[in-house]
């Protein structure tokens, strides 16, 4: 719940005294109960005179906040503190010393240190897996030029992008997605890159997108990628690097699935009816919507690409019912293209040992207009969340850029969607600021003399906290249990007369002193 204090700006001084203490205590029987974080400087009092929030201290602030998941989930992962948010929302950024907006633009987030921790966990295990697999890390700008998104076959990200001309007149936009950007390295680096390539990047995408539970307007993508291999024992790679990584994260095939499917098998069907091949992005771009849309909708924007309506139902049956390899072989025959790439996967996915996170699905056809071969997504079996990460071969697109046709494959993971998976299933880590030592000069003459400990410590690779200001030695211990630090180290007079420190082990609660140079 928002508080504001209103009181005349005379009064303010006294009421603020109250209101905190009031506050404070409110705060307080908050922590036991439900874990609260602490921050008193947002408790603030409101001059009615001038409308501006100010803190106990004079500074400026917003209203006690909510919690982040009853706003509009602001931080970024929303985790287990709720984080304090205020009730406005309203008004532009104010340059004239009045009330900011401190709120992120709608859909995007701020990442609080508990939810930096979350996300650098995550991209740890991205860039641990992805090394594994002898991947190598590659970045892009986050903005790039308009062109490289701008494809014809009405994909929905292309309608999604945060576009605009930059002061010089170009147009350029934030980054939508990231494999347009990989495919604009690969032909910058030409010939010089030795084929194949396989890289990984981990990068902030942005589309202007209707957002629902683990959908925003930016989010993290992992991609890993192959360029310059065309047969299927790449894709099998990279698949499997996908459930290592769900796999290290505690999820199992049970949770998740991975669907796939060949986009060859459309172009089949599309090639047994009358429909002109130049039309299948865009038939792919509407597949896509299977689940979204009514198929009375789909059939309306089939039939305004000029299909007729048995080509139609055609294409509907076939994707809505086909739902195993053996129903593909006998539709399209054991030796057409689509069905042989199909069951290598498998049998690649057997001997990885992953086959039962596969499921063919002939609906999967993916979003995105460059994608010829193979496709696939990743889905979480109880059917609540979106997409969890999705990929497929695309060896078309470096030539649409004006390169040579080159076999390419890989995914992309959001680092949303996953999120929303590991609190559904209890499997959020517990990350707790940590340090090793806390480092305390008794007198404040001896902080020079804590400098020398706390540099010692820390050369040596452990991690090191000096209690700054004039603290007292309850608020110390406090501080230590908070940050869960093994050891705290007191540089006393007496001890330093005689070259030691006083060490004490916080979890059997000995202490001892120890000399400077025995200090590790
Ligand atoms: P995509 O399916 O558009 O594919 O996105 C890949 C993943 O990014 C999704 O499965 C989801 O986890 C995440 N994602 C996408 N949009 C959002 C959003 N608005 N909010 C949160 N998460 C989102 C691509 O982007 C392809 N470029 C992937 C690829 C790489 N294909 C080959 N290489």
């Amino acid at each position: 719940m928002a508080i504001t204090v209103a009181v005349p700006a005379q009064q303010v001084g006294l009421a603020l005294i109250s209101s905190l203490a009031f506050l404070r205590g409110r705060a307080l029987s908050s922590v036991a109960s439900k874990s609260y974080r602490l921050n008193f400087d947002k408790v603030v009092a409101q001059s009615t005179l001038s409308g501006v929030l100010f803190d106990g201290e004079g500074r400026r602030g917003n209203t006690v906040r909510e919690p982040c998941s009853k706003s509009r989930n602001l931080c970024a992962y929303a985790t287990s503190q709720e984080s304090l948010r205020g009730p406005t929302q309203a008004g532009p950024p104010s340059t004239d010393g009045g009330l900011v907006d401190t709120s992120p633009p709608k859909g995007t987030r701020d990442f609080p240190p508990e939810d930096m921790r979350l996300r650098t966990w995550l991209f740890n295990h991205f860039r641990e897996v992805s090394s594994l697999f002898g991947f190598e890390e590659v970045d892009f700008p986050v903005l790039e030029s308009e062109e490289l998104y701008t494809r014809k076959a009405g994909e929905e990200i292309t309608q999604q992008l945060y576009n605009f001309e930059d002061k010089g007149g170009r147009r350029v936009t934030l980054r939508p997605e990231l494999t347009p950007s990989l495919a604009r390295l690969v032909l910058q680096k030409g010939k010089s890159a030795a084929l194949p390539l396989k890289w990984f990047a981990i990068g902030q995408c942005w589309r202007y997108e209707r957002m629902t539970r683990g959908r925003r307007r930016e989010h993290y993508q992992w991609n890993m990628d192959i360029i310059g291999v065309p047969g299927i024992e790449a894709k099998a790679e990279v698949l499997s690097a996908i459930v290592l990584f769900f796999s290290r994260l505690g999820i199992t095939s049970k949770d998740v699935g991975i669907k796939i499917s060949n986009r060859k098998v459309l172009q089949e069907v599309l090639g047994r009816s009358t429909i002109p091949q130049s039309t299948f992005a865009a038939v792919c771009v509407i597949l896509d919507k299977i689940e979204k849309i009514p198929r009375s909708e789909m059939e309306k924007e089939l039939a305004a690409l000029g299909l007729t309506a048995e080509a139609v139902d055609t294409i509907l049956q076939t994707m809505m019912t086909l739902r195993s390899l053996d129903d593909l072989g006998e539709l399209l025959g054991a030796e057409n293209e689509a069905v042989v790439e199909l069951k290598q996967l498998f049998e690649l996915a057997r001997g990885y040992g992953f086959e039962d996170w596969l499921q063919f699905d002939a609906s999967v056809v993916r979003g995105l207009a460059y994608y010829s071969g193979i496709v696939f997504e990743g889905f979480d079996r109880s059917g609540t969340l979106r997409a969890i990460c999705g990929g497929g071969r695309y060896d078309k697109l470096l030539s649409t850029y004006g390169g040579v046709e080159t076999p390419a494959c890989g995914f992309g993971f959001g680092d949303a969607v996953i999120v929303e998976l590991l609190k559904e299933k209890n499997l959020m880590p517990d990350l707790s600021h940590e340090v090793d030592d806390i480092v305390m000069p008794l007198e404040e003459q001896l902080r020079p003399q804590a400098a020398v400990v706390a540099a010692r410590l820390r050369s040596g690779g452990r991690r090191v906290d000096v209690v700054m200001g004039n603290k007292k030695m309850k608020w110390a211990f406090k501080h230590a249990e908070r940050l869960q630090a093994k050891r705290m180290v007191l540089v006393g007079s007496a001890e330093w007369a005689q070259g030691s420190v006083r060490v004490k082990d916080l979890s059997s609660r000995e202490e001892k002193d120890l000399p400077l140079e025995k200090l590790t």
